[in-house]
C-alpha cells in the first residue's frame, strides 16, 4: 500500500513521533511505501509532496514541530477544486490512502473527504485536549509540563516581591491545560472558559492568599470570560475557524486585580512556548502508538476512522464520534480543583 501522511492545523509536540510510528510499522510489517504531504491539506490540493521512508524518520520521536510542515488550509474553503482535485493528486502519486493528523477542523475535513470516497484514517492532535472520543491527545502532557514549570518559576519571583502573578495558558474553548497545570503548580485560582467568574470573586481569592502572607498565583485559560464583563473582552479579529481570537485575558485581569486589591500584579502569557520543543516521554509513547495504530486501521480498511486512547488501550473509533462536540472540563473536575482555591 502507498500511504500519504499529512499534519494539519496548529503544530503540537509529538507529530513527528506519529509519523515515525506509522512509517516504521508500515515498512517493517506490511512493506508499505510512504509519501509526505507538505503543509497539511494545502500540500494535497497543490500537489506538494516529499519523500518519506524509514531513513527520513530516524530519531524523530523526540523532535518537536513537524517535518511535513502544517497549515490551517481547509480543502473545502476557497478555490481548491474539492475532492475531485484531491483524488487527481493522489492518483498522480499512486497514493492509496491518507493518514491525516490533526484536530477538530482537520478531522471534519477528513470526514467530508471520506464521504466523497477518499480513503482516510485520522489521528487526533491537540495540545488543548479538547477532542472528543479520545481520553488524551499527545501534546497535552508536554504543554502541561511547560506551563507547570513556568508556574513554579513565576511563584518564586512572586514571593520575592509579594506580587500577584497571572499566568495565561492556551485553551481557546476548554480549560484542560489550565486545570492540570494549575493543580500541578498549586495555583490559588484556575480560570477556565467553562466557568466564567466575576472579578469580585477572583479578588476575594487573591485577598485570602495575601492575608495568609503568600503571593497569589492565578492560572487563566486564554478563552476565559469574566462574568458580567463581556464588553471588557477585546478580540483580535477571527481565527481560521471564524471564531473570535481573544486578546490577552491575563493582561486584562492583572491590572483589575491590582486596582481592586492594591496588590501589585503581573501577567505572563505563555503562548506558543507550550507548543514548541521536544515532546514529553508520555507524549512520545502515545504518539508512536497512535501512528502504529493508524497503520492497523488502514490494513483493516476502516476508512473514516480515527485512532484514539481509551484508558490505556488504543482503539479505533469513527471520526464522526470525535467531531461531534468538544470535550470540555466537567463540573466535578472543576469543583475538585476549586477546593484548593483562595
Ligand atoms: O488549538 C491549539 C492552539 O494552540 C490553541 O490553544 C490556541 O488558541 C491556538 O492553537 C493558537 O493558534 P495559532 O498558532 O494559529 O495562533
Amino acid at each position: 500500500m502507498k500511504i500519504g501522511i499529512l499534519t494539519s492545523g496548529g503544530d503540537c509536540p509529538g507529530l513527528n513521533a506519529v509519523i515515525r510510528g506509522a512509517v516504521l510499522k508500515g515498512v517493517r510489517i506490511h512493506d508499505d511505501e510512504f509519501v509526505g504531504i507538505r503543509n497539511g491539506w494545502r500540500g494535497l490540493v497543490d500537489g506538494d509532496f516529499m519523500a518519506l521512508d524509514r531513513h527520513s524518520v530516524r530519531g524523530l520521536s523526540k523532535q518537536g514541530g513537524t517535518i511535513l510542515g502544517s497549515s490551517r488550509t481547509n480543502p473545502f474553503e476557497g478555490e481548491h477544486g474539492g475532492p475531485e482535485n484531491i483524488q487527481k493528486r493522489l492518483d498522480a502519486q499512486g497514493i492509496d490512502a491518507i493518514i491525516a493528523i490533526g484536530g477538530e477542523g482537520t478531522l471534519a475535513a477528513a470526514q467530508r473527504l471520506t464521504d466523497a470516497g477518499i480513503k482516510i484514517v485520522g489521528v487526533p492532535k491537540t495540545i488543548d485536549n479538547d477532542l472528543a472520543a479520545t481520553d488524551y491527545s499527545f501534546g497535552f502532557d508536554t504543554a502541561v509540563e511547560i506551563a507547570t514549570e513556568a508556574i513554579d518559576r513565576l511563584r518564586t519571583t512572586a514571593e520575592s516581591h509579594g506580587r500577584c502573578m497571572v499566568i495565561e495558558v492556551m485553551g481557546r474553548h476548554v480549560g484542560w491545560i489550565a486545570l492540570h497545570s494549575g493543580m500541578a503548580g498549586g495555583a490559588h485560582a484556575i480560570l477556565i472558559p467553562e466557568q466564567p467568574q466575576t472579578i469580585e470573586q477572583i479578588c476575594e481569592w487573591v485577598e485570602h492568599v495575601r492575608d495568609r502572607g503568600r503571593a497569589p498565583v492565578i492560572v487563566v485559560s486564554e478563552g476565559f470570560l469574566l462574568a458580567g464583563m463581556e464588553e471588557a473582552h477585546s478580540h483580535k479579529g477571527l481565527d481560521a475557524f471564524n471564531r473570535p481570537r481573544l486578546g490577552g485575558i491575563g493582561e486584562l485581569i492583572a491590572p483589575m486585580i491590582e486596582e481592586r486589591t492594591g496588590i501589585e500584579s503581573r501577567a505572563t502569557v505563555l503562548g506558543h512556548t507550550q507548543r514548541g520543543g521536544a515532546p514529553s516521554a508520555y507524549d512520545r509513547v502515545l504518539a508512536t502508538r497512535l501512528g502504529m495504530a493508524a497503520i492497523d486501521a488502514i490494513q483493516a480498511e476502516q476508512w473514516g476512522s480515527m485512532v484514539s486512547l481509551k484508558g490505556t488501550e488504543i482503539e479505533i473509533v469513527s471520526i464522526k464520534e470525535a467531531t461531534g462536540g468538544l470535550k470540555t472540563v466537567p463540573q466535578d473536575r472543576y469543583d475538585e480543583a476549586a477546593v484548593l482555591f483562595g
